[in-house]
């Protein structure tokens, strides 16, 4: 009994592994023989058709899914607003219906948007939604249809994610200071930069406790150690990828957000108070410029494999 206790594997179906979290998440879950994993890209299983969902559950019998697919393109929700609810609401409920009826427990993401970005000492999860935007809004909603339809979930909310893989800000800096002499980058809005990878850490220790008995659902926030700026962001990525190669950029310019045209409203904070995730799980934030240290090694690592295959 004690051995089957200590080596029963946990079943996770994760969704979205093309995206970046669910990249870095299924292969730090297929590592760890404590889980065994089904990983599906959106080809192989689009989670706002129902019956596809269904039939995934049926077939593969998960103990857990982890949901890491968004529509994350806040600049594009202007003409896609149709598929940002499709995505961040409505299939969350076809997954959390599906999930209710088979009673496997959702892990879901979501993100900082569900508040204003106005309150400057950072969000806790007690604090009220002021969802920002079509995007804030479809997550706020994913949330409360996930709540309404599933007891057994956890919401993880995170904030600036980067990684090697995909778009993102650091791989958007890293272009521009490749290309460009000169770059600029917002130093007035607030947040905490998380990598992908230390995401993946977090969730997969969340689930190890929950699978173990802890019924710590509910909804937690998680970011990286150290409030910076895009701009304190770009200047790290800048030293940490100059250790590698001769970057183009030689000046990096503070701006203000109203300097720089984006066609979304961004929060001014994006600040998440983690203590509720220390408190429940004893989970630690780690400092993004370590991850971020990481993250470099591993991108220009796998720029070398590339280019020696
Ligand atoms: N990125 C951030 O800074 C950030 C911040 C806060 C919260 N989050 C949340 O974290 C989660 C993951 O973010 P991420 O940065 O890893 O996103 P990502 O890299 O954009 O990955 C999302 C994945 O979902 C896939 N997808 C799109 N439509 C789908 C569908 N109908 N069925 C199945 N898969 C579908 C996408 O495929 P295609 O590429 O083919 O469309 C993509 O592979 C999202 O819930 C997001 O809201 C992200």
């Amino acid at each position: 009994m004690v051995q089957e206790f200590l080596t029963r594997p946990a079943k996770v179906l994760i969704t979205g592994v093309d995206g970046q979290i669910g990249y870095f998440l299924s292969l730090a879950a297929a590592a760890d023989p404590f889980f065994d994993v089904i990983a599906l890209s959106d080809k192989q299983l689009d989670i706002s058709d129902l019956a596809a969902v269904q039939h995934q559950l049926d077939l593969h019998l998960p103990d857990y899914v982890i949901n890491t697919t968004g529509f994350n393109a806040v600049d594009q929700v202007g003409s896609e607003q149709d598929r940002c609810y499709a995505l961040n609401t409505q299939a969350v409920e076809n997954l959390a219906l599906v999930c209710g009826q088979l009673a496997v427990p959702l892990f879901h993401l979501s993100s900082d948007y569900v508040f204003d970005g106005h309150y400057q000492s950072g969000y806790t999860e007690d604090d009220e939604a002021s969802p920002l935007g079509v995007y804030g809004d479809s997550k706020w909603r994913g949330e409360e249809l996930l709540r309404a339809a599933l007891p057994q979930h956890i919401i993880l909310r995170v904030s600036w994610v980067f990684s090697t893989y995909g778009d993102n800000f650091m791989q958007r800096a890293l272009k521009q200071a490749r290309e460009q002499e000169s770059i600029a980058a917002v130093d007035d809005r607030r947040g905490c930069p998380t990598s992908a990878a230390d995401i993946a850490r977090v969730i997969l220790a969340m689930l190890k406790q929950i699978h173990n008995g802890a019924e710590n659902w509910g909804t937690y926030h998680y970011c990286g150690a150290e409030v910076t700026s895009r701009y304190g962001f770009t200047e790290a990525v800048l030293a940490a990828a100059g250790q590698y190669e001769k970057l183009r950029a030689e000046q990096l310019t503070a701006i203000s957000s109203a300097q720089q045209s984006q066609d979304a409203e961004r929060p001014e904070s994006s600040v998440l108070v983690c203590s509720k995730l220390l408190n429940a799980f004893g989970i630690r934030q780690i400092p993004w410029r370590h991850e971020l240290i990481s993250m470099i090694k591993l991108q220009y690592q796998e720029q070398e494999a590339s280019q020696s295959a």
